[in-house]
């Protein structure tokens, strides 16, 4: 009997050998999860994990990320070291069948929310037609222009998506995070009736390769019965410093009050050229609106330097926004896993990435042991975990006016839209007003301080308006 039980202990051990191939997802949950997020997955002293909302990012690959790293603060342990990463990926996707099979599907965009202030009525503006829109600028109170990442510039009248687009836009690269991706109308429209557009721009000067190096780059040109025309090219990186990789472009465009024009191009995934000057990715650049250089930018005369940079050391800014009072380029960009920044972007200065940063790699590696060192700027504030901010603006207007000034910082994987109480250049507080619509792509506080949100998943954008302040 006793060798039985032997025999019988290693038969065990080589089945839970070969199920190491394929990890029992069940029992796993049973045993470390369920304590918290019920043993029917429903709940309990931790969220749901079949009621279709996820606050932390929805899909897969964010569930792992959460399991492996945790939400250390708000509970959530990181099981890093205690799972393998098979395991982990097993519980993601047990998590997400078990979602499926329940039938959950997402709680729709609700027609009214209440944040600290005031009560607020969602607008549902324009909810189909759209493809992946990534921005919106306006040319009047009822006119406003609307970019999809496939490629195509879209206007919206009196709240009606007009069918065709705006045709003869330029070419863009659609792959990965590329496409077109910011729209800004000049700031003496309409005297000056110029619309600015950043995209990933492809080369195509090697028809044998399969992938064709492409960058960010910036046109302005005007619309004329809803055709472009009259392009002119605002910036355009030397064609050398074109990379293959399909990723962080940024982009963003402002204009200070002097009306010179500010945008952002991403690192392209080459962490190390954000750190130098004769490389324009990873930087903040600053040009006159017709693509000339300022004298006064900060490397104008530094030999070698690409001399439209503002500011470098910036991995991928996909939020840009002028303070109403100061004129200061506020901006944020993607981090690491963790790093999420807020920055005030000056001239000449170096914002660390990848030297400093509060992130680490998406794979938990440390990107640097170094958050601090001389010569470089702090963040302002930075997001840990990492929300995926995308899309910034600061509220003026008459709508919300206890909000003047304040920040609206979007998100994509958390799927919300921050409000940010700015005292001088400090955060002082920080309320989510938006969560779980969809990931949010763009944030405006448009003509009037109406509040517009551009979501992806679903590909629609709402109205924010003010239907009286809280009572307490
Ligand atoms: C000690 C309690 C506890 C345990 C044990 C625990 N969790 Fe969590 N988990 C939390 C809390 C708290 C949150 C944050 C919930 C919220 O957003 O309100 C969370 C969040 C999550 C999220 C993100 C949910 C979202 O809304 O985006 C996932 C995914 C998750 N847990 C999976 C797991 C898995 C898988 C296990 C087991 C390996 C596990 N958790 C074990 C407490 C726990």
């Amino acid at each position: 009997m006793r060798n039985f039980s032997i025999f019988f202990l290693v038969a065990a051990a080589a089945a839970s050998t070969s199920a190491a191939e394929r990890p029992d997802a069940a029992a796993l949950y049973q045993q470390h999860c369920a304590q918290c997020h019920g043993a029917d997955l429903r709940g309990g002293n931790a969220s749901s994990m079949v009621d279709g909302v996820w606050n932390h990012g929805t899909g897969t690959g964010s569930y792992k990320r959460n399991i492996k790293h945790g939400l250390t603060h708000m509970g959530m342990p990181a099981y890093e070291a205690t799972l393998s990463d098979r395991e982990i990926d097993a519980l993601a996707e047990y998590i997400s069948t078990a979602e499926a099979d329940a039938g959950a599907v997402r709680p729709p965009i609700p027609d009214q929310i209440q944040t600290r202030e005031y009560v607020i009525d969602v607008d549902h503006w324009v909810m189909e037609g759209l493809e992946i829109p990534w921005a919106i600028d306006f040319l009047d109170a009822d006119t406003a222009l609307v970019t999809e990442r496939p490629g195509r510039l879209r206007v919206i009248k009196d709240g009606v998506l007009a069918p065709e687009p705006v045709s003869g836009t330029p070419e863009v690269l659609n792959d990965g995070q590329g496409g077109l991706l910011d729209v800004a109308v000049d700031p003496e429209y309409p005297a000056e009736d110029w619309i600015y557009l950043s995209f990933s721009h492809e080369l195509h000067d090697d028809p044998e390769e399969k992938f064709q190096p492409a960058m960010t780059k910036v046109v302005r040109g005007k619309i004329r019965d809803n055709a472009w025309v009259d392009e002119q090219v605002v910036f355009e990186a030397d064609h050398d410093d074109y990379i293959k990789t399909r990723h962080h472009y940024g982009s963003r465009i402002v204009f200070d009050p002097e009306h010179n024009l500010y945008f952002s191009m991403g690192e392209r995934g080459m962490q190390e050229h954000a750190q130098v000057l004769d490389r324009p990715n990873g930087k903040a650049h600053r040009l006159h609106r017709d693509g000339s250089i300022p004298e006064d930018n900060p490397f104008a005369d530094t030999p070698d330097a690409v001399a439209s940079i503002f500011s470098y050391g910036n991995r991928n800014i996909q939020g840009m926004a002028v303070h109403p009072e100061t004129g200061a380029i506020w901006a944020t960009e993607h981090g690491p896993m963790g790093g999420d920044e807020l920055n005030v972007l000056r001239a000449g200065k170096n914002y660390g990435w990848p030297v400093i940063t509060y992130g680490r790699n998406y794979n938990g590696q440390p990107v640097s042991d170094q958050v601090a060192a001389p010569g470089m700027e702090q963040p302002t504030y930075f997001w840990n975990p990492s929300t995926g901010v995308c899309g910034l603006d600061f509220c003026r207007g008459d709508e919300f006016p206890k909000w003047q000034n304040y920040l609206l910082a979007g998100s994509l994987r958390y799927e919300d839209v921050t409000l940010l109480t700015i005292a001088d250049e400090r955060v002082l507080h920080a309320e989510t007003i938006v969560k779980n619509f969809g990931r949010v792509r763009d944030v405006v506080c448009g003509p009037g301080g109406i509040i517009y949100v551009v979501l992806n998943n679903p590909d629609v954008i709402v109205r924010l308006r003010n239907a009286g302040e809280r009572e307490y």
